[in-house]
């Protein structure tokens, strides 16, 4: 059955589409769909089917989407209008005739005081209010979203943070990203709302530590309050928008909203999700 993909020119996306094809999806039933099409040129090679698609654009996606049963929409960048955004994007599959809409989501979007949970939860509820048939997986952290923090310990021993002792349920954006394909691939997720996340959650000294073991060299982590996050931010060079946006976000972590507990992902991957150190070992690597 088709399944077009949106967001296939960024790295989740991509990781759909070769996860469809590598399960066995003919590539004739995927259509890989993104602004920079440029970037979808090998696929295209491969016999996947591509689109040019805008958020903006309805009629340019309702014409992407026609003839597709699953619509995987992975959530947009441009936070402040994904809410409008994946509105139209909801509008076209209905106008397309697509059953269902793969959606990813946040932590527990519909509940959390997460900052990035407010489009996520309005976008669920502009789901529901659809009509069409739906699965909400909802992602906890990529753990590439640490890759600097450990270019930073590499350079300075440390890793600095106000997130107490917060635990993080990561797992890197390819095991999501698999678990989305097994959603669009297989039967049986209808109504249903994954949370997905790492099996073993971590806490910034242990990301520390971890982050020692891989790199090969001593470090410790330094625990902040957020007033001297904030400040140590600014005085880095950020702007107030960015420091005040990364100190909210450890302060979500502080109070476990990105704590996980769910196996979720590891029982649609049927094994366990990659663990810290081996995605850690993966970034060190690519930074190589
Ligand atoms: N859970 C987490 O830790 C975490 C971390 C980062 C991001 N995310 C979310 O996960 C999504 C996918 O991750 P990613 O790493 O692949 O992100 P990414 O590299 O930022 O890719 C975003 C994708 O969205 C597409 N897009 C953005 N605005 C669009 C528009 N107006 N019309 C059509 N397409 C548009 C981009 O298309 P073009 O490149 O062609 O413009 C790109 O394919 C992100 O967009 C974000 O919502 C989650």
């Amino acid at each position: 059955m088709p399944v077009v993909v949106t967001g296939a020119t960024g790295p989740f996306g991509r990781h759909v589409v070769e996860h469809l094809l590598a399960s066995g999806t003919p590539a004739a039933d995927v259509v890989a769909a993104g602004r920079r099409v440029e970037r979808l040129a090998d696929l295209a090679e491969r016999g996947v089917r591509t689109a040019a698609i805008d958020y903006a654009d309805v009629a340019g996606m309702t014409a992407a989407f026609a003839g597709a049963d699953t619509l995987v929409l992975v959530s947009g960048s441009e936070v402040g209008r994904r809410v409008e955004q994946h509105g139209d994007a909801i509008d076209a599959a209905v106008a397309a005739g697509v059953r269902r809409v793969v959606y990813t989501s946040a932590s527990h979007a519909d509940t959390s005081a997460l900052v990035l949970a407010p489009e996520h939860k309005a976008t669920e509820e502009l789901i529901r209010a659809s009509g069409l048939a739906f699965t909400i997986l909802r992602n906890n952290w990529y753990t590439e979203n640490y890759a600097a923090t450990l270019e930073q310990a590499r350079a300075t021993g440390e890793v600095v943070s106000s997130t107490g002792a917060g635990r993080v349920a990561s797992a890197p954006r390819a095991d999501y990203a698999e678990a989305a394909a097994v959603v669009a691939r297989t039967p049986g997720h209808d109504g249903v709302a994954y949370e997905l996340g790492g099996d073993e959650p971590w806490d910034h000294a242990e990301l520390a530590a971890t982050i020692g073991d891989v790199i090969g060299a001593p470090v410790v982590y330094r625990e902040v309050t957020p007033e001297e996050h904030l400040a140590a931010l600014l005085a880095a060079g950020l702007d107030e928008g960015t420091a005040g946006f990364v100190v909210a976000l450890d302060g979500n972590i502080r109070d476990g909203l990105l704590a996980g507990g769910s196996h979720d992902l590891s029982t649609l991957l049927g094994r366990p999700t990659t663990p810290l150190a081996d995605a850690l070992r993966t970034l060190a690597g690519d930074a190589a």
